[in-house]
């Protein structure tokens, strides 16, 4: 199949939280068009079972598949845990997820061999993290640990206030003990409470940011299979937002994190896919 290089990506998630995914595409490859799907009726995946986010992903994949895109970021780390080995095997477009960009970069990074991670309960008892990390260096210890409420906090615009501190500093309190030397924002959340975590992790410990680290795998990998944009086409609109539920707020919440501002984002019904 020829892949026109000139299309979009498409980026979902299971909701507005993949945006820190799309707004690292959008700072490291600004000539790529991205067509964006958040799953707001449905979120949140990371209490959901595997068959579920199995069946919301596969129904994602068909619609961002109308889109004509050229290939598929799954910028939901639960998601990526629970489906993308599935759907990679029915795909004959490139995806990429956010969990091995993140491990690579974590094994690259730890110097104590001792690697935390955060996440959703679905993420976290997935192992998928340890899993991709011992497969490049079994020598590494990981720990997980689910912070649950950190979605609610971050969508509730929390993100510098007491209450978020408080909640994360006893999250966090197990992971201080395990002489950790880097710590995985494991969810797409996490990375706006950054500043929050680092400062509770102290100096010693590295975060990795798998949405950074994403963008620069999905920049490597369209280069490798000759899909980088050339970015000569005009277009109007080069990042274009839907969702299942909620488009308002969701244009809102958009347009604060990210450096573009969404006018529009269109409510489709994707249980049709
Ligand atoms: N996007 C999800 C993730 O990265 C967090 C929100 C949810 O539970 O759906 O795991």
């Amino acid at each position: 199949m020829k892949i026109d290089k000139q299309a979009p990506i498409g980026v979902f998630d299971s909701g507005v939280g993949g945006l820190t995914v799309a707004r690292e595409i959008m700072r490291n490859l600004p000539n790529e068009k991205i067509v964006y799907f958040g799953d707001t009726a449905r979120v949140p995946y990371g209490t959901k079972s595997k068959a579920t986010v199995l069946r919301y992903s596969r129904q994602i994949v068909r619609f961002l598949r109308t889109q004509e895109v050229k290939a598929i970021v799954v910028a939901c780390n639960t998601a990526t845990a629970l489906a993308l080995d599935d759907i990679e095997k029915e795909l004959d477009i490139p995806i990429v997820g956010v969990v091995r960009p993140g491990a690579r970069v974590a094994v690259e990074t730890t110097r104590n061999k001792r690697i935390g991670v955060i996440g959703t309960e679905a993420t976290i008892n997935s192992h998928i993290y340890r899993t991709y990390i011992q497969n490049m260096d079994p020598e590494v210890s990981v720990f997980g640990k689910p912070c649950p409420l950190f979605v609610s906090l971050v969508e509730e615009g929390w993100i510098k206030d007491p209450i978020t501190e408080a909640v994360a500093r006893r999250y966090l309190a197990e992971l201080q003990e395990k002489d950790i030397d880097t710590l995985i924002l494991g969810c797409t959340h996490y990375p706006l409470l950054r500043s929050m975590v680092g400062r509770i992790m102290g100096e010693g410990v590295t975060l990795v940011n798998p949405a950074y680290e994403t963008a620069q795998a999905l920049k490597r990998l369209l280069r490798e299979q000759g899909l980088t944009s050339d970015g000569t086409e005009d277009e109007e609109f080069p990042y274009r937002f839907f969702v299942s539920d909620a488009a308002e707020k969701f244009s809102r919440f958009a347009t604060s994190i990210l450096p573009y501002n969404v006018e529009r984002t269109q409510q489709i019904d994707i249980e049709k896919y």
